[in-house]
C-alpha cells in the first residue's frame, strides 16, 4: 500500500555532485552485500521542501554495522559503531558524516523509557517515527535508485503543510515529540493537524511529562530556541500550557514577548555581522523568558530541567549579574566610555546581546553596540618586553601601565606603537617607576 514515485531527476537537480555520488556508492556497496538501502527522514523531507540538507540518514534492511564497515573501508572513512542499537556513524577524513541504522522495530517497555531494539524491515522502521513528514524513504540500490516510497501519507501532508503523527500513542510513547511538533510547525510554517493537536492536549492532560527526564525537555527547548525565530513556537507552547511543565508559576506576559522580540532583532543583527563567532543563542532567549521570574522560580526551573552546572550559571548568577550591571549603567548619568569598556569586557557575547535587548535608553544601547563592534577588539600594541626595554622592573605595575595605555587608546589619544611607548614612558616617569641606571 506504499505510494512510489521515481524522483531521480530531483536528486540530480537539487544535490551537489559529492552527495549524489555518495548516495550511488552507498546503494552499490549495500547491493553487493545483499541489503536494501534507503536514505530516509529529514533528508527526504528537506529535499522535497527545497531546504538545506544537513544530515544523511541511511537505513539498511540488513546489518547496518556490516554495511558501515565495508563502505568505510572502500571510501577511506572512519566509523563509530553502536552494537546495541545496530547503528554506526561513517566519518570522512574532512569530518563529513553519514548516520547508518539497521531497519528495526523499536518499542518502549514503559512510556518515557529507553527504546528496545530488534531487527526488522524499512516499513516498521519508518512506522516508529514521529510525524508523517519524517517517514519518506528513497531507495538507493542500483536497480531502483531514486524511487521514493511513501507508506504513511507524507507527500499529502507536505502538500497540506500539516504536522501529523502516524499513530495515536505517539506522544504518550515519547512526550518530547510535543516539542518537536511545535518546532517543525514553526520551522516550516506548517499547522499541527486537528487530531494531532488533540493528541497533544490529551497527553498533557494525563501528565505525560511526569516520568520524562528534565534533560530531554531541556534539549528540545534548546533546539526550539536555536531556530531562526522561535517566538511563534513559544506562543504555540504557551497555547498548550507547556510553560507550566517548566514551572507552575511561569507565565509569559506581553512584556516577556516584547523582550523576546527585541532579543530576536538583536540576534539577527549580530548573526549577520558575526556569522562565524558561535555563542549559545538558545541561552539569550531562555534568559529573556526567565527575566520576570523570581530567583527561586528560576532555580526550580533549572532543577526541573536538570540544567548542567555551567549552563545553570548562565541562566542564574551570570544573568543576574548582567541585569544588575545594566541597571547600574542605566541609573548613572556619568558612565564614561572607559568605564563601560571595563564593565562589559567581563561579559561574554550572550550577555552583551541580552543587555542590548533589555536596555531602554537608545544612547546606552548604541554605546554597548559600539563596545561590541569596535572597542572589544582594541588591543594595545605595546607588550611587556617594550616596558623592559624602557628599563622598568617586571611586576604588577606592567599590567597597570598597559591598562593606562589601553584607556588612552580607547579615548582615541594613541594611534601608533611609537605613541604607546612614549605614553608608557611618560606615565612611568610621572609615577617615578623608571629605574635610573
Ligand atoms: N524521531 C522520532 N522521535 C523523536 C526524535 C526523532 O521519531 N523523539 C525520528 C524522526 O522521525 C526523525 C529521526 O528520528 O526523522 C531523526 O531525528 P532528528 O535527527 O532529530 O530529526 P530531523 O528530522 O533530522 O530533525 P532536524 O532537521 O531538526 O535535525
Amino acid at each position: 500500500n506504499a505510494k512510489k514515485r521515481q524522483i531521480e531527476n530531483i536528486l540530480y537537480q537539487r544535490l551537489d555532485n559529492r552527495i549524489k555520488q555518495l548516495l550511488q556508492n552507498i546503494g552499490k556497496t549495500g547491493n553487493e552485500l545483499g541489503f536494501n538501502m534507503f536514505v530516509v527522514g529529514g533528508f527526504v523531507r528537506d529535499l522535497l521542501l527545497s531546504r538545506q540538507i544537513d544530515d544523511i540518514d541511511i537505513v539498511v534492511e540488513g546489518d547496518g554495522i556490516e554495511f558501515a564497515k565495508t563502505y568505510a573501508k572502500k571510501e577511506g572513512c572512519r566509523i563509530n559503531t553502536y552494537k546495541k542499537f545496530g547503528t554506526a556513524v561513517i566519518i570522512y577524513p574532512d569530518n563529513f558524516k553519514i548516520d547508518v541504522a539497521s531497519a528495526r522495530l523499536e518499542y518502549y517497555k514503559t512510556p518515557a523509557a529507553l527504546p528496545i531494539v530488534e531487527k526488522s524491515s524499512i516499513k516498521l522502521d519508518l512506522a516508529r517515527r514521529d510525524f508523517t513528514i519524517n517517514t519518506l524513504a528513497i531507495s538507493l540500490n542500483p536497480d531502483n535508485f531514486g524511487t521514493m516510497i511513501d507508506y504513511f501519507g507524507a507527500n499529502r501532508d507536505l502538500k497540506d503543510k500539516t504536522i501529523r503523527t502516524i499513530h495515536n500513542l505517539s506522544f504518550v510513547e515519547d512526550p518530547t515529540r510535543i516539542f518537536r511538533a511545535i518546532k517543525f510547525s514553526n520551522r516550516f510554517g506548517f499547522k499541527i493537524g486537528k487530531v494531532t493537536s488533540n493528541l497533544i492536549k490529551n497527553a498533557i492532560t494525563i501528565d505525560c511529562f511526569k516520568n520524562l527526564s528534565g534533560l530531554r525537555v531541556l534539549s528540545e527547548l534548546k533546539q526550539i530556541f536555536e531556530e531562526e525565530n522561535p517566538i511563534p513556537a513559544i506562543k504555540t507552547m504557551e497555547s498548550y500550557g507547556l510553560e507550566k511543565v517548566l514551572h507552575k508559576d511561569l507565565t509569559l506576559i506581553p512584556n516577556t514577548y516584547q523582550l523576546l522580540e527585541s532579543v530576536n532583532k538583536i540576534l539577527s543583527w549580530h548573526d549577520l555581522l558575526y556569522m562565524d563567532e558561535p555563542y549559545p543563542r538558545w541561552a539569550v532567549y531562555f534568559m529573556a523568558m526567565l527575566n520576570r521570574c523570581s530567583y527561586k522560580v528560576c532555580e526550580q526551573i533549572c532543577t526541573r530541567l536538570n540544567v548542567p552546572l555551567r549552563e545553570r550559571g548562565i541562566l542564574l548568577e551570570k544573568r543576574y549579574k548582567a541585569e544588575k550591571q545594566l541597571n547600574l549603567i542605566e541609573s548613572s548619568s556619568t558612565y564614561t566610555k572607559q568605564e563601560l569598556y571595563w564593565t562589559l569586557i567581563n561579559f561574554k557575547t550572550e550577555y552583551i546581546l541580552y543587555m542590548m535587548a533589555l536596555v531602554k535608553d537608545e544612547e546606552i544601547k548604541k554605546a554597548i553596540s559600539n563596545f561590541y563592534t569596535h572597542q572589544r577588539g582594541i588591543k594595545p600594541y605595546i607588550k611587556g618586553r617594550d616596558l623592559l626595554k624602557l628599563g622598568l622592573k617586571p611586576g604588577p605595575v606592567f599590567s597597570a601601565i598597559i591598562k593606562q595605555v589601553l584607556n588612552a587608546k580607547l579615548d582615541g589619544q594613541l594611534k601608533t606603537r611609537k605613541e604607546e611607548i612614549q605614553f608608557a614612558a611618560a606615565y612611568a616617569e610621572k609615577t617615578n617607576l623608571l629605574i635610573k641606571s
